[in-house]
């Protein structure tokens, strides 16, 4: 517990932050910048947000609950999706707490590729062509008939590693046996079998408050473990904002075809959406389409994004929550901004932890080194988990700031640790 800002107004904001990752140390760090900011609790966090941290986890709703009532918590802010996909912020409400983030219906978006493609169907969202199947046998006919390059998708989470884009027939047919066989348990019962996208990859999110839709800066992540997009798909091994491929264009068509007629469609529906509407789209030659939603902040998304963020980040969460959001505006830094998660190393397969790791000195705002899978035992500073640090530098060209980052990283003590060296590569290739 920490007073953030000794400046803070009396009627000053206490937040609360749920999660332990890169994401929520980035919320954490530009959320503790406010100076609206009077208290930040982060739960239960990691050794990045160490002097904000409550020995809660983000499953624990009921002690979630229960401290926000005992510190007067003004808001919540939810990092990941399996809190929200259980309910947190339906459990808030019905207890007259403010939170940031969608209702269990709503989060369904993500927490379900088969709905999330029924939405999509009555938003007339552009995506690609889909099937969904329930019998194994059929969706093996179907592959028979549809050959490949083509993509199978598990329906349920499975931690971004339930989709597979098989080149490959054979690698579909084994795809389709090894989701619907169980590797991803009950998440595997019913899979969504879709056309194979090609282009440009673009993460736009967008805070939302039910109505309207305000886009962040784009961000283009590097999803697979190795360089060139080889290796299995991650959370997410690094990312920079903005691609320069984006444009205004490209931002408007992806405003107004997908993410407001989405919001129409779940206020339709009585389940409207609140917080962030995370929409990853391919830019194919036939405009941007939308591959998938997720209901939450990326990461390691938001580390750039928060570099980027000039204004103050605690009016526009709590403008989502209220349903105010149309009369607020965003001032983003007009520079590039890139992040390389350094993982441990074995990631995404299994990997050890208690890996001891040593941090240089930053002391500007432009280099910041947010922590992910990290604790102290016994003072020292080691891993916890397998993405670990995401290394992070906005500087005034993308290669100024992929140049930064890697200094930055050589500083940095973490034996055998896995990290991509290309993260913005596929920027510098196409115009800056
Ligand atoms: P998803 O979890 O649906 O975003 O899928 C994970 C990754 O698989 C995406 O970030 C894309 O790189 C890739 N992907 C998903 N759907 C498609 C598609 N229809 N065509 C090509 N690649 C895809
Ligand atoms: N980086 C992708 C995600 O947060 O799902």
């Amino acid at each position: 517990m920490t007073f953030v800002s000794e400046q803070a107004p009396d009627n000053g904001k206490k937040i609360l932050i749920v999660g332990s990752g890169g994401r929520e140390h980035a919320l954490a760090w530009k959320i503790s910048q406010s100076p609206l900011c009077q208290e930040l609790y982060v739960a239960p966090g990691n050794a990045g947000t160490e002097k904000w941290n409550v020995p809660i986890k983000s499953d624990q709703i009921e002690e979630l609950i229960r401290f926000a009532k005992e510190k007067k918590i003004d808001l919540t802010v939810v990092g990941p999706e399996d809190p929200l996909s259980i309910g947190i912020v339906d459990s808030f409400l019905a207890e007259g707490l403010s939170i940031f983030g969608p209702s269990k219906e709503a989060a369904r978006l993500e927490s379900s590729k088969a709905f999330a493609k029924s939405v999509m169907d009555e938003a007339r969202v552009p995506t690609a062509e889909y099937r969904t199947f329930r019998e194994k046998e059929e969706a093996l006919a179907y592959i028979g008939k549809a050959g490949a390059p083509i993509v199978i998708k598990a329906d349920g989470l499975a931690a971004g590693k339930g989709v597979i884009v098989a080149n490959l027939f054979d690698e579909a047919i084994e795809g389709v046996e090894r989701i619907m066989g169980g590797a991803f348990g009950s998440a595997g019962n019913e899979v969504v079998i879709e056309e194979y996208l090609e282009g440009q990859e673009v993460s736009l999110l967008c805070f939302c408050d039910g109505m309207t839709a305000l886009p962040m800066v784009a961000v283009q992540d590097h999803k697979r473990a190795l360089n060139g997009d080889m290796g299995l798909n991650t959370g997410g091994m690094g990312t920079y904002s903005p691609p320069p491929f984006w444009t205004k264009e490209l931002e408007k068509e992806a405003v107004d075809r997908i993410a407001l007629p989405t919001l129409e469609v779940m206020r339709k529906r009585g389940t409207p959406f609140q917080g962030v509407l995370f929409l990853g789209i391919m830019i194919t030659s036939q405009g941007p389409k939308l591959l998938e939603y997720n209901v939450r902040f990326g990461d390691p998304e938001t580390q750039v994004v928060m570099t980027l963020l000039q204004s103050d980040l605690i009016p526009v969460l709590e403008a989502c929550a209220k349903g105010s959001l149309n009369a607020l505006k965003n001032e983003w830094s007009a520079d590039t901004a890139v992040c390389v998660v350094m993982a441990a190393p074995g990631y995404p397969g299994s990997y050890a932890k208690g890996i001891p790791i040593q941090l240089p000195e930053v002391d500007n705002d432009s280099e910041v080194i947010f922590h992910a899978g990290t604790v102290f035992d016994d003072g020292a500073l080691v891993s916890s988990g397998g993405r670990v640090l995401g290394v992070t530098v906005r500087e005034n060209s993308l290669q100024a700031a992929r140049e930064k980052a890697y200094r930055l990283i050589e500083k940095i003590s973490f034996p055998n640790a896995h990290f991509r060296s290309d993260i913005g590569i596929k920027g510098l290739k196409t115009k800056e």
